[in-house]
């Protein structure tokens, strides 16, 4: 995203409300290096750091009978790692509304490798978890949640909070245009990267009022912002000594908040929620009022204002009547905000008896206001919603293929010590490929119930033999970081993936076999050639899996034949065996580097892949323990070069021996060495380190 540098801002007391920031560009391109030659106009948000937030992202989607088309179009342009909450409110009655929108998000869901949140705003189970958890607020006479988009929201916000996700953004599902709904996240995930306080909000200005719909909808929104806008400015220029135009997104529909902020604030029902917020804000935490909540005081409260560059089109669904029903709302809570002066009030009544339909003297009334969802007891909210959660995250079927979960998985909030191991040299001896000497250590992990993470260059088929063997459940890393394997029922919450293979879903980060085996094959005919020609050069063997039957893998890596089959079986990444003086080896190594690729020593081999590695792919399975399992302390356990990404991402990183009892030589900020050869090693790494470590 390339967009314009930071305009003027207002500053009331901790709160600072940025002026309204155009987008240039909505793809700066792929390079993530710092632009030099930028000019200082504009500020340039890379893809990246785009798709950081995205992944921390939920997208709130109230829907209200919409059409079903026009629904599907919206959810294809919610970036694929947003998580999607549709929070349904329609009918059930003689057509079945919310059933037609669970099948498309389902389909959709299926189609894309994504997991959705679905839910019905009258739902009784929800309704009464968010009773037991202490929120009755949001419930109306029945019992069941209030109806009205604002309340859809509210329970939106809490079911991010129940996701761990970091930031709630809030699209309509009535828009016609798919690009824009898509641009709006990258607004949202654009904001985030510029806001510089974890308590954030971005909101968004539609650059197009198009009248295609008659003039009626446009003009009307356009008033009722206009007048919002008016007297919030005039709120705020009433706390300074200028005149201020600052808000021009006073009834901002899209908008997104980070969570700690959104669980801080009080709301407003139905068309006063969106200015209630802004109102919340200043009231809770400019300082002109005295603030409770320090913390947010002292890092400050940010409002981010982007401009569109698609057009926004949406349903329009009422008459010009509803003008005053609109703007009512908007203005009755600035009205009754302790921060308004006579002044402003009074400027309010002028308006609004000015207006047609309204009668002099008519009373503004108090808009119904919710407290903040962090009120609400989430770790209870949590336990009883637990149950239903097959019910309401899809594509069903999909996250719990066997029935209820494995019971050692913790709830929210404690602590999990999670081992990620190396298997060749590590778990596995570095000749004989034997464990045995680990089995009382791997039981241990298994009684203490902490997760063990395979995280090796060997297969999924390889991996998978070992695991079985030793009934090991938890996820697994192939191919030095190439993929992630998950199994289906592990992680409660949803997240997405790249495909399925049998029982797991697979985060693919590798490039794919082929394309590395057409890579490589160039840039070592190229070395060979170097290499022929180099009067210095020796003589030099190279061999890679891919050319090789199992036979002959099997004798070259002393694997028996079933194993050797396996470890044929690659997806991401090709082995090759460099026999040569050092010289003609680093040849070799030199124009595999060259031609893109990246290869990693494993002991005897070497790992040539795309450029993926252990720790990066650690770092992708941290996020969906910590979301699950709330804190985590990670170990990780290896004993050679290509354990090093892994060593240095974890919290703990030990080294085992390799043979003749010395250690791998490795740079790193706090490892410990551990004595023994490979599962040996392992071993002690376990029951002297993992184990007694608070
Ligand atoms: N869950 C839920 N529950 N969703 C609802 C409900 C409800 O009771 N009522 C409406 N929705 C959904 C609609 O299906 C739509 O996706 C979205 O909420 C907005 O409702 P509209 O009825 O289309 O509202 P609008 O177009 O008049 O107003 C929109 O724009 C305004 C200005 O930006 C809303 O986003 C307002 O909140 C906003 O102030
Ligand atoms: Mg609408």
């Amino acid at each position: 995203m390339r967009i314009e540098s930071l305009r003027p801002a207002e500053h009331l007391g901790n709160v600072t409300i940025h002026g309204v920031r155009r987008f240039l560009e909505l793809d700066s391109g792929a390079s993530n290096l710092p632009h030099l030659q930028e000019s200082r106009e504009v500020e340039i948000v890379d893809q990246q750091a785009i798709s950081d937030v995205e992944k921390k992202m939920a997208i709130v989607l109230p829907i209200k009978d919409e059409d079903l088309k026009v629904f599907e179009g919206v959810l294809s342009g919610i970036p694929h790692d947003c998580l999607m909450i549709v929070i349904s409110n329609s009918s059930k009655q003689e057509v079945d509304n919310f059933k037609n929108e669970k099948d498309i998000v389902n389909r959709f869901c299926r189609i894309t490798h994504r997991q959705a949140f679905v839910v019905h705003q009258k739902n009784p189970e929800l309704a009464n978890a968010i009773a037991d958890a202490g929120y009755p607020e949001l419930l109306g006479e029945d019992g069941l949640i209030r109806s009205g988009k604002a309340e859809g929201m509210i329970l939106g916000i809490i079911l991010t909070m129940f996701s761990g996700r970091d930031y709630v953004g809030f699209i309509d599902t009535d828009n016609y245009i798919p690009g824009a709904v898509w641009e709006y996240a990258k607004h949202f995930a654009t904001g985030f990267n510029l806001a510089q306080s974890p308590y954030s909000m971005v909101r968004i200005l539609w650059k197009y009022k198009p009248k295609l719909v008659g003039d009626l909808y446009f003009k009307r929104w356009g008033r009722v912002s206009e007048v919002t806008n008016k007297h919030l400015n005039h709120l705020i220029s009433s706390k300074g000594k200028f005149e201020t135009e600052i808000i021009k997104t006073g009834n901002a529909g899209e908008h997104a908040m980070s969570i700690e902020l959104a669980k801080r604030l009080t709301y407003g029902t139905g068309y006063a929620v969106e200015t209630k917020e802004i109102m919340s804000i200043l009231e809770q935490f400019s300082g002109i009022l005295p603030i409770e909540d320090r913390e947010v005081a002292e890092e400050g409260v940010e409002i981010l204002q982007t401009e569109t560059i698609n057009p926004h089109l949406h349903e329009d669904k009422g008459g010009d009547h509803l003008l005053q029903d609109m703007l009512l709302p908007s203005l009755a809570v600035i009205y009754h905000s302790p921060l308004a002066d006579d002044a402003g009030r009074k400027m309010i009544e002028t308006q609004l008896a000015g207006m047609e339909g309204f009668n002099a003297g008519i009373q503004i009334p108090q808009i119904k206001l919710i407290p903040p969802p962090q009120k609400m007891d989430l770790p209870k909210f949590s336990a009883i919603i637990e149950k239903y959660l097959p019910q309401i995250i899809l594509p069903d079927g999909e996250l719990f293929s066997r029935a209820g979960r494995p019971s050692r998985l913790p709830s929210l909030g404690q602590f999990k010590k999670i081992v990620y191991t190396d298997l060749d040299g590590t778990l596995l001896n570095p000749l004989t490929y034997s464990y045995s000497t680990a089995l009382d250590a791997l039981r241990l992990l298994k009684d203490k119930q902490l997760p063990l993470v395979f995280c090796s260059a060997k297969t999924m088929g390889e991996q998978d033999l070992y695991r079985n063997e030793l009934g090991i459940k938890d996820p697994f890393i192939t191919e030095n970081g190439g993929a992630i394997f998950i199994p289906k029922d592990y992680f409660r919450l949803p997240f997405a993936y790249d495909r399925i293979a049998g029982n797991y879903l697979v985060i693919e980060l590798g490039m794919a076999y082929k394309d590395i085996r057409h890579i490589l094959k160039k840039a070592l005919a190229a070395a060979c050639a170097e290499i022929e020609n180099s009067e210095k050069a020796g003589n030099i063997f190279i061999t890679s899996f891919g050319d090789m039957s199992v036979e002959d893998v099997s004798r070259l890596t002393d694997l028996n034949l079933k194993q050797a089959e396996l470890a044929k079986q690659r997806e991401y990444s090709e082995t090759v065996h460099i026999e040569g003086d050092k010289r003609s080896t680093n040849m070799v190594l030199n124009h595999i580097q060259q031609s893109g690729l990246e290869y990693s020593f494993g002991g005897r081999f070497y790992e040539v892949t795309g450029g993926n590695d252990k720790g990066k792919a650690i770092k992708i399975l941290n996020e969906l323990f910590r979301l699950n399992f709330g804190n985590i302390h990670t170990f990780g356990l290896g004993d050679s070069e290509n354990d090093y990404s892994m060593l240095e991402t974890v919290d703990s990183p030990v080294l085992v021996q390799r043979p003749g009892n010395k250690w791998h030589k490795m740079r790193l900020r706090n490892p410990s060495y551990v004595k023994g050869v490979g599962p040996e090693g392992f071993s002690r790494a376990v029951t002297d380190i993992i184990i007694p470590m608070e």
